[in-house]
């Protein structure tokens, strides 16, 4: 076992009896310490926005929350029209006034369940909100977000990976336990992590139809949070 998923069983038995949290809600309450919170992915935001292709106009961002992202997107494309979506009205109440002036459409609303439209963007992003879903769940919505990228257009992924199929399966194990454990309902969005690995979330994106998909790697120091880019 490697040491991300020894620490990962430590958190585990540590935090076993702690009730989930809903999704939108775990959000809301922690919107005023949540930016310094994130501050240690700040070169990954601005490894995100160097990554994206000269001439983007368009942007699709899921989980923009407060749109720490697109901070550093909106310096190198300061006329970029971004959609954002996002759960939580507080989170995208915070990105709203930060960005205000910016071309800027937000959508307070489930990823899974709104519409993105069909060859509508240039690129896509997202950033630290898809490791709490499996994996068929994901594909569906990797399906519906190749379709509203412009043929060619690019999707950008960073997020948090789990190092051994076996932390996939024991997070994903725990998730479903605790889920039970709260009578929380099927179709309810709860706030635990179960990342699946860079191999699995890659297959994905493949299984979608993303024509091409490229591992982009990790920055020194941090194994577990991976840069992803698909093409349609
Ligand atoms: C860790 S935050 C990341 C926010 C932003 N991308 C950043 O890096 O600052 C995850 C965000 O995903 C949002 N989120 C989680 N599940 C979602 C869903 N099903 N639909 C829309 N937003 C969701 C949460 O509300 C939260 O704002």
């Amino acid at each position: 076992m490697d040491e991300a998923f020894q620490e990962w069983m430590t958190w585990r038995e540590a935090t076993r009896d702690e009730p989930l949290e809903g999704m939108g809600a775990f959000f809301d309450a922690r919107v005023e310490a949540y930016e310094a919170h994130m501050a240690r992915w700040e070169a990954h935001y601005r490894w995100m926005a160097r990554l994206l292709p000269d001439g983007v106009r368009t942007l699709l961002d899921l989980g923009c929350g407060t749109g720490l992202e697109l901070d550093r997107i909106f310096e190198r494309f300061p006329d970029l029209a971004v959609t954002g979506v996002d759960l939580s009205p507080d989170m995208l109440g915070r990105l709203a006034r930060k960005h205000a002036g910016k071309r800027l459409t937000l959508l307070c609303a489930d990823y899974f369940a709104c519409d993105f439209g069909e060859s509508r963007f240039d690129a896509a992003v997202s950033f630290e909100t898809l490791h709490h879903w499996p994996a068929a769940r994901k594909t569906k919505l990797f399906g519906k977000l190749r379709r509203a990228l412009k043929p060619g257009g690019c999707y950008l992924q960073c997020d948090y990976v789990a190092t051994s199929r076996a932390m996939e399966d024991a997070a994903m194990a725990e998730c479903a336990r605790r889920r039970a454990r709260d009578g929380v309902a099927e179709d309810a969005f709860v706030h635990f992590d179960t990342p699946l690995t860079l191999a699995h979330e890659m297959q994905c994106l493949r299984d979608a139809g993303f024509a091409k998909v490229e591992p982009l790697g990790f920055l020194p120091g941090d194994g577990h949070t991976a840069m992803l880019g698909a093409v349609r």
